[in-house]
């Protein structure tokens, strides 16, 4: 996630200077193992027919269900051999700077830890569930591989030209909570969704938000919640398309951006190709938090 508030200044002790740590896989609990058993078994049941045919292909290929949370010096050899990335751990969210750093070299960081037995639904922090089985299968596809790569080098530049709240959208409805019209029809294969059992059926199925078609500029503009399930999903034809839009030079489109408008979440404008016109009836009765 590249979310702009993070835990801790520098390296926590024990963390390398570009804030890796080791993934310690010896050191996990029965419990802890059994905890992404049970993540991923629910997830499982959930996904096909939801997610993109290109996300459970990936899972696929990582062979993630031998037993217990994947043992990273197993896996990276395999993402490794598919398009030169690999997972490192880390202590958790990690300053801008270093994130796109290791995007920008191929790098993917995720959480070392994993959820609580009582948190299976919720939580707050990126664990190595959401992590690994919601990012990593994408990162075996060539083009989503290279998406992510020119993300990394891209938040470097846009950080520079103090542009990162616009670029964060789009990692967020694409990376994040992206829907894309597959050969069946609409799938899911944003991480946060995928590593979530409510929002993959939310995402697809609820009356409640607005699913529009992407637009780079529209998504840049558009407001985004981090504390609920979403209010405006934007759906790709394929992955094709993202590495299309972003190879262009964003230096106009940010010129364009400093003198634009936010867009209000649950706005839909003339312009938008409308998939589904939300009721936002989740959102209006008070979403998680409502009696
Ligand atoms: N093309 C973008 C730029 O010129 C970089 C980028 C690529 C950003 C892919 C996001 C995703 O800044
Ligand atoms: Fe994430």
């Amino acid at each position: 996630m590249s979310d702009f508030e993070h835990v801790f200044e520098a390296p926590p002790e024990g963390a390398a200077a570009d804030w890796t740590i080791p993934q310690d896989w010896a050191a996990y609990t029965e419990v802890e193992h059994s905890t992404w058993d049970t993540l991923y078994a629910r997830q499982m049941k959930i996904l096909p027919g939801r997610a993109a045919d290109v996300f459970l292909k990936g899972l696929t290929a990582l062979d993630l269900n031998t037993g217990g949370i994947p043992d990273f010096e197993i896996m990276n050899p395999k993402l490794q051999a598919l398009t030169g990335w690999t997972v490192v751990c880390v202590p958790g969210l990690v300053p801008d700077e270093v994130f796109f750093d290791h995007l920008a070299n191929r790098r993917f960081p995720s959480g070392q830890f994993i959820r609580k037995p009582d948190q299976l639904d919720y939580l707050q922090e990126p664990d190595i569930f959401h992590d690994v089985f919601g990012h990593v299968p994408m990162l075996t596809d060539p083009d989503f591989a290279a998406y992510m790569e020119a993300y990394g080098k891209g938040g470097q530049r846009a950080a520079s030209l103090g542009m990162l709240q616009n670029l964060a959208r789009l990692y967020w409805y694409t990376v994040e909570f992206g829907l894309m019209q597959d050969e069946g029809g609409l799938r899911i294969y944003g991480a946060g969704i995928v590593s979530s059992a409510t929002e993959s059926v939310f995402a697809l199925e609820d009356p409640s938000p607005n699913r529009l078609g992407f637009g780079l500029e529209r998504v840049m503009r558009t407001l985004y919640r981090i504390d609920d399930f979403q209010q405006v999903y934007f759906v790709i034809d394929g992955i094709e398309q993202l590495k299309r839009e972003t190879l262009q030079d964003f230096g106009p489109i940010y010129q364009r951006l400093q003198g634009a408008d936010d867009i209000a979440i649950d706005a839909i404008l003339p312009t938008d190709r409308v998939f589904t016109r939300g009721t936002q009836a989740y959102a209006t009765k008070g979403g998680r938090f409502a009696a």
